[in-house]
């Protein structure tokens, strides 16, 4: 067993042997950001001040070399190989806040939903206690067994008394677990859930208007998200543009009139790439922004989907004012291994660096 030492709160976690640094973090209730838990993204990455750790096996455009070498390190896939590993972290951040993950959780699927040509809907029940997590948060599920590594997938509706998890998975014709789940789970089957995870959450105490974008099955985190702020009485506009290719791309547009309907602060606007709708906006939403909004500096702005989704609708937010600490971002980063090991796996940090 490791130690981790939070730098500069002083925070001491307990690290088991064989557990990466950001699942340690988790454990102990401390919300680390993270995204691919794969080493893809960057999300996860701190200064290492002191101590060794296996960095695993991490994609050079998540990790260079330069940050290497200035002593970076991704904690998703990061292993601590000395007693103490002193890892640097705002204050702010190293507050306890998170439900601490629970892995391989038991649950039956009592729904499969085909919501759109490429996303079906899974609705899972617990057998034990439900999984605890904050809107936005997302879950791991996979079969080893079945050639379906573990991926993420975000749950796509605020808690509920009853502790059903929604998940809207898009199959992607090549993926492993997006086709084992669209092509092999059934209704009756169990699987095993492990979370929640992820840093996705809205502040509760946030009194701004809210700018949500969402593209395909990015959605789910943003309805979980929207679900909760107006299920708790949120007093702002909330607006929500949503990307689909073609009209029968659009889901869940029940659930929007009726969440329309509940609260006249709440829009949904769908917008189409690929065909065009009498009535209906069509054209990429970062085309689009200047056309909808003047001003974003005073908005809280969430966005998710895949990763030039998110880039590109964050930039066109800022070019309308948006501020980078109020822009909160889910990129579905793909989460298979790199197959080459890049030259230098393990990182060494100095003492006092
Ligand atoms: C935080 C987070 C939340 C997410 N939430 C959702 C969600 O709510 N819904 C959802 O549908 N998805 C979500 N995703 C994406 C999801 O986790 C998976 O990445 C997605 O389902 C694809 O997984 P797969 O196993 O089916 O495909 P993979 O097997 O990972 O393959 C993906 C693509 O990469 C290609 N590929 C496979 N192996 C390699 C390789 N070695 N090198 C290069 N290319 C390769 C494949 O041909 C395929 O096109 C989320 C991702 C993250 C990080
Ligand atoms: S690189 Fe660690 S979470 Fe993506």
């Amino acid at each position: 067993m490791s130690r981790i030492k939070l730098h500069p709160s002083g925070h001491e976690i307990e690290c088991q042997q064989g557990d990466t640094v950001l699942a340690a973090v988790e454990r102990s209730g401390y919300a680390l950001p993270n995204n691919c838990r794969a080493g893809a993204c960057g999300e996860c990455k701190v200064k290492v001040l002191q101590g060794e750790f296996d960095q695993g096996i991490v994609l050079d455009m998540a990790l260079s070399q330069e940050e290497r070498a200035q002593g970076f390190g991704l904690m998703c896939m990061a292993k601590p190989l000395s007693d103490e590993l002193v890892i640097e972290w705002g204050t702010d951040d190293a507050k306890p806040k998170l439900f601490p993950p629970r892995e391989n959780m038991l649950h039956i699927v009592t729904d499969k939903i085909r919501r759109t040509p490429r996303i079906t809907e899974f609705r899972f029940r617990p057998l034990g206690n439900p999984v605890r997590y904050w809107p936005g948060q997302y879950v791991m599920l996979g079969d080893a067994t079945a050639g379906a590594p573990q991926r993420s997938y975000s749950i796509a509706g605020a808690p509920r008394p009853d502790g059903e998890i929604l998940l809207h998975v898009t199959r992607d014709a090549t993926g492993a677990t997006s086709r084992w789940l669209h092509d092999q789970v059934q209704v009756g089957d169990s699987v095993k859930l492990s979370g929640a995870y992820g840093t996705f959450i809205g502040d509760p105490s946030v009194e701004t208007p809210v700018l949500c974008m969402a593209a395909g099955s990015g959605l789910a985190p943003i309805l979980s998200l929207t679900e909760a702020a107006l299920r708790r009485g949120f007093k702002q506009p909330v607006k929500l543009l949503f990307s689909a290719c073609t009209a029968e791309d659009i889901y869940n547009q029940g659930l929007m009139t009726f969440l329309q309907a509940k609260n006249r602060r709440f829009k949904f606007i769908p917008t189409l790439t690929r065909e065009k709708r009498d009535g209906m906006l069509s054209g990429r939403i970062p085309d689009l922004l200047p056309t909808q909004f003047t001003d974003l500096s005073g908005y809280t702005v969430f966005i998710a989907g895949t990763p030039e989704f998110v880039a590109s609708c964050k930039q066109a937010a800022k070019l309308l004012g948006a501020k980078d600490e109020m822009i909160h971002t889910e990129g579905y980063f793909q989460q298979q291994q790199p197959e080459t090991p890049p030259a230098n796996r393990l990182a060494t940090a100095s003492a006092g660096r």
